[in-house]
């Protein structure tokens, strides 16, 4: 018995990195999963190594989050391929840095394109597909800097806050209309994945840039994505049905306050 047994689960940005884990962490409980993610040939190639594990579990789709019309038409095709869609993960997402003087409109639109309104576009046109397959979950991939604000990372932050607030909205709406839905977000730390590469390449690379990005951390060391994954798994099963509206995070210890010297 898989702890996702029956879950049709819709994961965005699931070509590498959390999404891919996530994937995999999934069909090993038993889900069937659609991975989705604009690079098209990448994902189809993630899913295939699932596949090779767990025959017919995994379904690649090519799909950009910031198109509406792409939205509606990956999950019309996701939801026959699965026959529906009960967990909705929105993981897609870009990091920069930038302090608010640095920063420029169209990088600051990109960040809220691409990590805060496609959450909107998706859970509006993935809902009627939810309240078909419930008990269901939405888990928005927030982040620790969705929480706590850095000068160099203006669009990040405020793309990451408003993932936490779109979160908890839908989660009262969905307790208000009495679908069985749950609606959470997941905040990791800096964790192992290609996302966090430049930074660590900044940091000098290896040992020492991966050393110096978790200076902060208080447990003094990168999240690993199947740390995330374990959480992400949880909220997705029916273990965290009464679960709604909560901020989950994975973190070290980051966001609990100082460790002091
Ligand atoms: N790795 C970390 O340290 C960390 C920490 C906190 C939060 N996060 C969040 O976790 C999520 C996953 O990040 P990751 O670390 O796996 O990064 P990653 O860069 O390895 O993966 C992100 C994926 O999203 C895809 N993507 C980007 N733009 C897209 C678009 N417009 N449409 C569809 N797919 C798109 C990319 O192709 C990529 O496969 C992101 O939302 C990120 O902000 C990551």
């Amino acid at each position: 018995m898989g702890r996702l047994d029956g879950k049709k689960a819709f994961i965005t940005g699931a070509a590498q990195g959390l999404g891919a884990c996530f994937a995999r962490m999934f069909a090993e409980e038993g889900a069937l999963v659609a991975l989705t993610d604009v690079q098209g040939d990448k994902v189809a190639e993630t899913a295939e190594a699932i596949n090779k594990d767990f025959p017919g579990a995994a379904f690649a789709f090519e799909h950009d989050v910031t198109d509406h019309d792409q939205w509606k038409s990956v999950l019309a095709e996701a939801n026959e391929a699965m026959r529906g869609i009960s967990v909705l993960v929105n993981n897609a997402g870009i990091g920069t840095m930038a302090n608010i003087e640095a920063e420029t409109w169209e990088g600051y639109r990109k960040v809220m394109d691409i990590d805060l309104d496609s959450i909107f576009i998706g859970t509006q046109a993935a809902l009627p597909y939810l309240k078909k397959n419930s008990p269901a979950s939405i888990i928005n991939i927030s982040s620790v800097a969705g929480l706590m604000a850095d000068a160099n990372l203006l669009s990040y932050n405020v793309a990451k806050a408003g993932v936490a607030m779109m979160s908890k909205s839908v989660a009262l709406h969905c307790a208000k209309a009495g679908y069985e839905i749950i609606c959470n977000s997941v905040h990791p730390v800096f964790t192992r994945t290609p996302m966090i590469d430049p930074i660590v390449q900044m940091g000098g690379g290896g040992e020492e840039g991966e050393a110096k990005l978790s200076r902060g951390i208080p447990m003094k060391r990168l999240g690993e994505p199947e740390e995330v994954g374990h959480m992400v798994v949880y909220l997705a099963s029916d273990e965290a049905k009464f679960v709604t509206g909560s901020e989950f995070r994975i973190d070290g210890g980051m966001t609990a306050g100082r460790v002091g010297k």
